[in-house]
């Protein structure tokens, strides 16, 4: 249990702290300083390099969280509700993830390659606007995972 929720957490850490950094910092700056031509590109090596680990992440996640669910606490009912809510949650932001990396991003790919960048920057806005969605639904989820134990 103890290297399960660990690597659960560091996994969510990095996942929920990545998207934080380049929805909160990286993209405002990038989007005051660089032209189309310098920031899309910029994005796709951006997203090449952090989306390897945003699948390493959401295999470990559900890897230790279903460890947890099911053989350390026997099952669906035996945990509380923040549980079951951060599961639904979870489920939710992977959702948004798979999302991203097979509809926009790969789009985004192709017109950055093509050198089209209106259409790049209909791409770019999507993945903002979902990437902020997950951030802030991953917020919700470590905070009512954290701090739900203590209700009772
Ligand atoms: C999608 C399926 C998921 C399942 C089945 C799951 C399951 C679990 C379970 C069983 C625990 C242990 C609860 C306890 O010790 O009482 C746990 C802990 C935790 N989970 Fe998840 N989880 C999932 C997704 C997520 C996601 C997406 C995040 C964050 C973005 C997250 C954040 C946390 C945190 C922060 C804890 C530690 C709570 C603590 O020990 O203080 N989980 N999870």
């Amino acid at each position: 249990m103890s290297i399960a929720v660990t690597l659960h957490l560091l996994a969510a850490v990095i996942w929920v702290g990545g998207m934080f950094f380049a929805h909160q910092m990286l993209r405002p700056v990038a989007a005051t300083l660089l032209e189309p031509p310098l920031r899309q590109p910029l994005w796709v090596g951006v997203f090449g390099r952090f989306f390897p680990w945003v699948w390493v992440a959401v295999g470990t996640i559900l890897a230790t969280g279903y460890y947890m669910l099911f053989v350390v606490f026997n099952g669906m009912a035996n945990v509380g509700l923040y549980v079951h809510i951060m599961h639904a949650l979870g489920l939710t932001m992977v959702g948004i993830y798979l999302y991203v990396f097979f509809g926009p991003y790969q789009k985004l790919k192709r017109s950055v390659a093509a050198q089209i960048w209106p259409e790049g920057k209909g791409h770019i806005d999507r993945i903002r606007d979902m990437v902020g969605i997950n951030m802030i639904l991953g917020l919700i989820t470590i905070a009512v995972a954290a701090g739900g134990r203590y209700l009772h």
